[in-house]
């Protein structure tokens, strides 16, 4: 998606305007309960409803599986669409035009124009490779030499392009600027020679395989040779329309070919994908030359319930199965689930469907490996734990990699199995995961206590109940960001921003920047601001709390609480600066400022 941007502010305005409750209920018929509306959950099977919808913050959440989110959200992963289609069509349901981003990067009419073109261009591109492969029978019998049928070929749009420097070049330019078949990434310029400029098709003589965006569109090509030449594969270059990050081949044709698909496979190869889709296995995608990104996955997410790596044995493969796995942890989400398939030495898809035939190859999905499994094998085989140094270097590696994982029931299986294995105990373990840089830092200056001290000393006067089934600590910053969520506008008895700063407590950063944008724009709610921290480090935390709710209605107690919360905070910065002045007297001593500041302080105390 290359236009321009979508203003922030119109999507809080969007946010505000439109009512989750209908926008849910409109595909999900919702039934009122208290304060919230439930229904049984759409993204899981189940029989009790355990889907909940709040109103007031304008988010859904569901106990069962984990799912949550604003009306944004909601549309993403029912519909399966991404966040700008989303968008456009709560819109449109609202009768509203989404406006872009005008001046910088804007998607004036003249650059909308420019990627219609493209679209066009690779098209024509498409179709003229097509028809040369018709033509050739050298192309036509490689392909029947590696037992492709008539009928996948076309449904992948296979192609071939002559050998030669400009057979593409030269009609093309007849209907399109010659810039633009730079651009399309299709035609090479060469002008590092002013005397000699040069310009040449970048595929010669060799099969084509379109890449198709999620429209169908075609956005790029990859390109093999039909002997033994290196390189064996070109891919287009990013271009405008085509992000390697972000495109994941046989996607498209996947979705044609089953409605509803239940589970998706990623391999390496275009081969392996149209192989698999000519014996049945019609859910293979590969990404491009690219590790599996985060994007990837979550499109995948938002289009199944599981997803399987099925990569060689080999080194590489396996590289490139963790390399998934990393990407995959940050957005892991319950109810759904990653699997990991390795194959016989020597063999990938493509062979290996051949030789075992539709149904053994599906068989073997079931003893892929899964997340837990694969995670706590690979590091088994990296760190020897039978020695203290090894399991040190075990535990400091998950840690490091359970911390970027929300909270999941996935979670809570992959900590209690390494707990298993190290022998080490749960809470020590989740311990290290909440702060995995301590393990690297032993020189931190400062000797504040951290917080559990601070626990003790605040016991919520009312208790709130949890919407969420995991047992996080309630902390006064945590409370107070909840309350903030629950009321935006208890936002007026915030007085000295600064004191929270200072308290350093952990959530600090995450309460004052929504204290800052609350003050900002005092109309916004809850799933507004979630959109705006969507794929950022506030995001995970901010969910969590999300699901929190205050017991009481009443906005006195809700005042009273908050005003609790920001006194404790309070508590915590000045016993901060006293330490600090402490130190300062120790060390170089005061000036009169300073001393009187001390006694405040201390008489206070
Ligand atoms: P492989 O070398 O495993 O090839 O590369 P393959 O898919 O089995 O292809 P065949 O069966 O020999 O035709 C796997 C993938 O890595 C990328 C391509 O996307 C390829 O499908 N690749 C490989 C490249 O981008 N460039 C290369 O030179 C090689
Ligand atoms: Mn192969």
């Amino acid at each position: 998606m290359a236009y321009g941007r979508i203003p922030r502010e119109f999507i809080d305005e969007l946010l505000i305007r439109a009512d989750v409750v209908d926008v849910i209920n409109a595909r999900v018929p919702l039934k009122k309960k208290g304060r919230e509306y439930t229904a049984c959950c759409p993204f899981h099977n189940e029989k009790t409803p355990s889907f909940t919808v709040s109103p007031n913050k304008q988010f859904y959440h569901c106990f069962g599986c984990g799912v949550h989110g604003s009306a944004i959200s909601f549309l993403m992963e029912y519909e399966h669409l991404e966040f700008v289609e989303a968008i456009e069509s709560l819109a449109e349901s609202l009768g509203i035009t989404v406006p872009r981003e005008a001046g910088g990067k804007a998607p004036n009419k003249e650059q909308q124009q420019r990627s219609k073109d493209l679209f066009t261009l690779l098209q024509d591109a498409s179709e003229f490779y097509q028809l040369q492969l018709k033509g050739s029978d050298k192309a036509v019998n490689y392909l029947k030499g590696r037992d492709l049928s008539g009928e996948v070929s076309k449904r992948f749009g296979i192609g071939y392009s002559p050998a030669g420097w400009d057979n593409l070049y030269k009609p093309f330019l007849k209907n399109y600027p010659e810039q633009q078949l730079v651009d399309s990434g299709l035609v090479i310029k060469n002008d590092d020679d002013p005397n000699n400029i040069k310009t040449y098709d970048r595929y010669r003589d060799r099969i084509m395989f379109p890449i198709r965006n999620r429209k169908g569109q075609t956005i790029g090509f990859g390109g093999r040779v039909l002997g033994d030449d290196l390189p064996k594969y070109i891919n287009s270059p990013e271009t405008s329309v085509f992000h390697k990050g972000s495109e994941l081949y046989g996607f498209y044709e996947a979705r044609m070919h089953t409605k509803n698909l239940d589970r998706i496979v990623v391999v390496e190869g275009y081969m392996d994908v149209i192989a698999l889709a000519q014996f049945g296995v019609s859910y293979a995608v590969a990404t491009l030359g690219t590790a599996t990104t985060q994007d990837h996955i979550k499109q995948l997410f938002r289009a199944v319930p599981e997803v399987i790596f099925c990569f060689d044995g080999d080194r590489a493969g396996r590289e490139a199965a963790w390399r998934a796995l990393e990407n995959a942890l940050p957005v892991m989400q319950d109810g759904k689930e990653i699997k990991f398939l390795f194959l016989p030495d020597g063999e990938d898809p493509d062979t290996q469907v051949r030789k075992v035939g539709q149904e053994a190859f599906e068989a073997s999905f079931d003893e892929a490996l899964s997340l837990t499994g694969y995670f706590s094998e690979n590091l088994h085989d990296r760190f020897n734990i039978t020695s203290d140094e090894g399991k040190s270097r075990f535990i400091q590696e998950a840690s490091k990699l359970l911390h970027k994982m929300p909270d999941t029931l996935i979670k809570d299986q992959l900590v209690s199995r390494l707990a298993k294995q190290t022998n080490i105990d749960e809470r020590t373990l989740l311990k290290r995961i909440s702060q995995p840089e301590s393990n690297y830092q032993n020189n931190q200056q400062s000797s504040y206590p951290s917080e559990p001290y601070f626990d003790e000393h605040f016991e919520p006067s009312r208790s709130v109940s949890r919407l969420s089934n995991r047992e996080v600590r309630q902390t006064p910053i945590r409370y107070a960001i909840s309350l903030l969520l629950s009321k935006p506008d208890l936002v007026q008895f915030v007085e000295n921003i600064e004191q929270i700063v200072l308290s350093k407590l952990p959530g600090s950063d995450l309460l004052t920047t929504l204290i800052e944008t609350l003050q900002e724009s005092p109309n916004i709610n809850a799933a507004a601001l979630l959109e705006r921290w969507r794929n950022t480090e506030f995001e995970a935390p901010l969910i969590l709390l999300m699901k929190w709710q205050p017991e009481s209605d009443d906005e006195e107690v809700l005042r009273c609480e908050f005003e609790d919360c920001l006194k404790h905070i309070h508590k915590r910065a000045n016993e901060i600066k006293v330490e600090s002045l402490l130190h300062k007297e120790r060390t170089g001593g005061l000036n009169d400022q300073e001393k009187q500041e001390l006694l405040f302080l201390l008489q206070q105390k």
